[in-house]
């Protein structure tokens, strides 16, 4: 069927991905696609995010458009970053594109950038919008968990137990990058499951000397090998190595573990959650409740109002920063 020639008495529903990729998003897209059309919606995609919109990349999906990815990471919708979609005069483009092609409602699903423009999409145009969270940062509220920050915790562990071998044989201090934008919460969770030794976050102020006299210390005792995990968000790993060989007369070595977090087969929670959430789109755009995020909050579907969710807020902070400073 035409993009232009629709069906009558149906909803037609556009997805897209924004900003950066996170692993999961595909079963998202899967989810929703299917859902839409048991309910008999027509389901179109956008492709390259906001950018697509501008440029009408915008073609229909069906069943099997959406076969095959639930295990795959990345975007079957291809995502960007878009600064012409960044003003309002860009959104007020997108908004008439959208109508021009007959969509009824869009579902956005990204990060804090994406949740932005969707909120102005509603709150300044009355365009129908839901918003799902995907970013590997996990720093949306209103959602426990978002899609692809299962999978990068993950990730970002296996490469740290094969840096602990090395790090352990040649008796080194490691300091060891990782994604997150301006939030710890993947420095954190990586620190825990990797048993690092400190974290350094941007939510939290940080001490160099005394961590470098507790690394001295624990050399004259015999501690032969260290981790040291680094937000993004919080210093350079390159800078933090070389401090600490200065501060101790130590060897440090530092990696930035960068965009492989963002990639690779997403995990059974991250699917799951994926999936959930997609249906849970289909639900708030047939009952018509726009402008709003979902998420999942303590094993439940929340919903709450896309304008607030890109508020930050980080789970468990103080919990799990005082566990990594009592295990060390
Ligand atoms: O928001 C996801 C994220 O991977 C952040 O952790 C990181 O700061 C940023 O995107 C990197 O963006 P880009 O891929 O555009 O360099």
């Amino acid at each position: 069927m035409s993009i232009f020639n629709r069906k009558k008495d149906t909803k037609r529903i556009a997805i897209l991905t924004s900003g950066g990729d996170g692993p999961g998003m595909n079963a998202a897209i899967r989810s929703a696609v299917r859902c839409g059309l048991a309910k008999g919606y027509e389901m179109y995609g956008i492709i390259h995010g906001y950018k697509g919109i501008l440029e009408e990349e915008i073609v229909p999906l069906n069943h099997r458009s959406v076969s095959n990815i639930i295990n795959r990471g990345g975007t079957i919708l291809k995502t960007a970053r878009c600064p012409e979609f960044r003003p309002l005069e860009g959104k007020k483009k997108g908004v008439e594109i959208l109508k021009k092609h007959g969509i009824d409602a869009l579902i956005a699903i990204g990060g804090d950038g994406t949740y932005q423009a969707a909120s102005i999409l509603w709150d300044n145009f009355k365009f129908p919008v839901v918003g799902l969270p995907g970013t590997i940062d996990n720093d949306l509220k209103g959602t426990d968990e978002t899609i692809g920050c299962y999978t990068a915790v993950n990730t970002a562990l296996e490469a740290i137990d094969k840096i602990r071998d090395t790090a352990h044989s040649m008796e080194r201090v490691f300091v060891i990058e990782v994604m997150g934008n301006k939030s710890g919460y993947i420095a954190l969770e990586v620190a825990i499951g990797a048993g690092a030794e400190d974290v350094i976050i941007p939510e939290r102020p940080f001490d160099f000397t005394s961590m470098c006299e507790a690394i001295k210390q624990g050399h004259k005792k015999g501690k032969v090998s260290w981790m040291i995990i680094v937000a993004e968000g919080a210093g350079k790993a390159v800078d933090i190595s070389n401090t600490i060989t200065t501060m101790t007369g130590l060897e440090s070595r530092y990696v930035t573990l960068g965009h492989v977090q963002r990639g690779g087969v997403p995990t059974g929670q991250d699917r799951i959650l994926a999936t959930r959430l997609g249906a849970a789109a289909i639900d708030l755009i047939e009952k018509e409740q726009y402008g709003k995020a979902i998420g999942v909050l303590q094993d439940q579907i929340n919903v709450i109002d896309l304008r607030d969710a890109t508020q930050k807020e980080f789970k468990h902070l103080d919990e799990f920063y005082s566990l990594v400073q009592i295990l060390t």
